[in-house]
Formats: C-alpha cells, structure tokens, sequence
C-alpha cells in the first residue's frame, strides 16, 4: 500500500544509548522501503529549530549498526519546552515538507514529540535510554549494551577489591531510576544494591552488614550505588572510618553510555526503527512503539507518558537473599 506521508524525519535527542544509529538505520531503509524520503534532523529539537536537515539515502547509513553514540548528534533544548519555539519546529517541518518524525529519546523527548504532534507534525517516539526508566515499555535501546558495560567494569572492580580485602562502592548511571543497578549488582553478586526506588538511607545498616559479612568470612563487599543515591565518595569515607575496611569509590560514568551495541539492542533497535516507519507511513501520530509481555506494541503518547514504573519487590529481595 502507498505510504500516506512523502517525507518524514528522524531525530535523536536527551542522552544517547547504545543502539541509537541502529535505529536510525531501521527507520532510514524501512521509509526508503515504504516509498518515503527520510530527512535526518542534526542535533535533536535544535536541529528543528535550526532547519538543520538532510535527507539520508540507504547508502548514508551503511556500517552504522555497529556505532556507538548517535550519527545525528543529540541535544537537550532548553527552549523546546516553550510552546513559541515547538510552533516554529513545526512550522520549520512543513516548509521543508517534512510531515512526520521519528523521535527517538525518553519521556522528556516524548513530551518533546507529543507537543509536535498537537502542532500538526505526525510523530512517533522511540524508547532510546539506557535507564530504562520509561513506565510503558519493558526494554528500552541502549539498557543492555550499557549494563554489560557496567558489569564487566565490576568484574574488574571486584578482582582488586577481593585481592586487598576491601570494601568497594561502585556508582552507575540510571538518572533516579535504580534498573542498571539492580540489574548489575544481581549480575555481579553485589552484597549490597542502593536503589533510589527502595534505599532507607539507613547507613548505620549498611556499616553493619559490611562487619557481619566479614565476621562470615567475606572476603570483600561490593556495593553497586545508583546514581540517584549518589555521594559514593563520602559515603566510602564514612564507611571506612566507621568499620576500620578500606573502602573505595569508584563511579563509572559516561564508558556506560557508549561502545558498541549489544545484539540485544541492535535487534530491539532494528525492528522498533522499522515499526515507527510503517507507523508513519499509515498515517499514524502520537504513538509510542514499546515492548510489552515480550511483544512490539504501539500506545498513545498521552496514555505511555501517563504511566508509572516500579522496580519488582520480588527482585529487590532476591539479590539481597543471593548475596548472603
Ligand atoms: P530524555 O528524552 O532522555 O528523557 P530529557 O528529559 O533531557 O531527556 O529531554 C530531552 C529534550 O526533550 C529536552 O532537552 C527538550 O528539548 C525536550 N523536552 C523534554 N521535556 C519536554 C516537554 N515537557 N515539552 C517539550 N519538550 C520537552
Ligand atoms: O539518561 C541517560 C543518562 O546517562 C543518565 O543515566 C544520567 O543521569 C544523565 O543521562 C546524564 O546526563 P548528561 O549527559 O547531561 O550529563
């Protein structure tokens, strides 16, 4: 069937994830596909502020599955949160005939796609974060590549904090939302996970799990710290001077959000870019595509952004009974 829309555009924006070229790839050839012109938007919302377009062929995006970061640069736009410039983004589409765009972002940027579409644009959101912090979608792009990051870097971490008899606090990223942390201290055996969605802030705990654990003949104490708790290097200070264990931070920051994608991300990146061009191509807007029960659904931006997440209790209690 003819594709309804003629030329559409693509563009990444907040922080970038893993997996992000390969999604732009996905919508680039899938839109080719469907008989669409894609337009790539250079540097997220300022990019539309700034016309700052250029339509990619099937060839502009070869050997870019493999690339971290994002070929189309990102931005966070400070001024796209007012209702003057998202007229002027949208009016800046229709004089280059651009008449629908795949966001590819979190929340903030659905919000971003959202606003767009009440001005006319036809807009689809792709979830790109390694957070996953993003309530109507079970995986997000860039999750997975970054947390095999952040666990290889703990694997590391460990060998030294085991051979010195140390206590180690590891930080990960995650903005407020504690899923690489959970996620990497169950995979790393972490004896202790700091969750912005479940920590007590009770350190006076923690100080004491640190000497039982010794008492049981632990060599070492890793605690994976989310980003959202923060202040690992006073906290390690604290702790060493409260159990007499060395202790240090070390906080991995940006390594988590770049490197090559996963095959995990490069497959969720692939098929998601995909749908969001057939979504466009049928006429569709303010649509969210999502991973639901394991499946690829489209939701209302308006109902995705509505939607609360919540860390699984269930999860949190089992890495505590695995690390004793
Ligand atoms: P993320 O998309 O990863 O959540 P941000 O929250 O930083 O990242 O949002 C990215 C960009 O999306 C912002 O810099 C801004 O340009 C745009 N944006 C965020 N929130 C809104 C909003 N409520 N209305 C319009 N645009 C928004
Ligand atoms: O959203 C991805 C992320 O890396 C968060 O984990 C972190 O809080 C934030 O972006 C950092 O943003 P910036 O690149 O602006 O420092």
């Amino acid at each position: 069937m003819a594709a309804k829309l003629k030329k559409i555009g693509v563009l990444t924006s907040g922080g970038d994830s893993p997996g992000m070229n390969a999604c732009i790839r996905a919508v680039v050839r899938e839109g080719i596909s469907r008989g669409m012109e894609v337009v790539g938007v250079y540097e997220g919302y300022r990019g539309l502020l700034n016309e700052k377009f250029k339509t990619l062929s099937a060839r502009d995006v070869s050997d870019t599955i493999s690339k971290g970061g994002t070929i189309l640069f990102t931005a966070r736009c400070k001024e796209f949160h007012e209702e003057e410039y998202q007229r002027l983004a949208a009016e800046n589409c229709r004089k280059h005939g651009i008449e629908g765009l795949v966001v590819i972002g979190g929340d903030g940027s659905f919000a971003g796609a959202q606003k767009l579409s009440h001005f006319g644009i036809n807009t689809i959101g792709l979830p790109g974060t390694i957070d996953m912090d993003i309530a109507c979608t079970e995986y997000t792009i860039g999750f997975d590549t970054a947390v095999n990051t952040a666990l290889e870097a703990i694997d590391k971490v460990r060998d030294t904090s085991t051979s010195h008899e140390r206590c180690s606090i590891i930080e990960v990223m995650g903005r407020n939302a504690g899923y690489i942390a959970l996620w990497c201290g169950i995979g790393t055996g972490a004896e202790d996970i700091l969750l912005p969605e479940s920590y007590d802030y009770d350190e006076q705990k923690l100080i004491n799990h640190i000497i039982e654990n010794r008492k049981r003949g632990k060599k070492r104490h890793i605690i994976v710290n989310a980003e959202g708790i923060g202040h690992s290097s006073s906290m390690a200070r604290r702790i060493e001077a409260a159990t007499g264990i060395e202790c240090r931070a070390t906080i991995l920051g940006y390594m988590q959000r770049g490197g090559a994608p996963s095959a995990r991300d490069r497959m969720a990146a692939s098929i998601m870019g995909a749908i969001a061009a057939d979504l466009l191509a049928e006429g569709k807007t303010n649509r969210v595509v999502a991973m639901q029960n394991g499946k690829y659904v489209d939701i209302d931006i308006d109902e995705a952004l509505a939607m609360q997440k919540h860390i699984s209790d269930y999860e949190v209690s089992v890495s505590q009974s695995l690390a004793i």
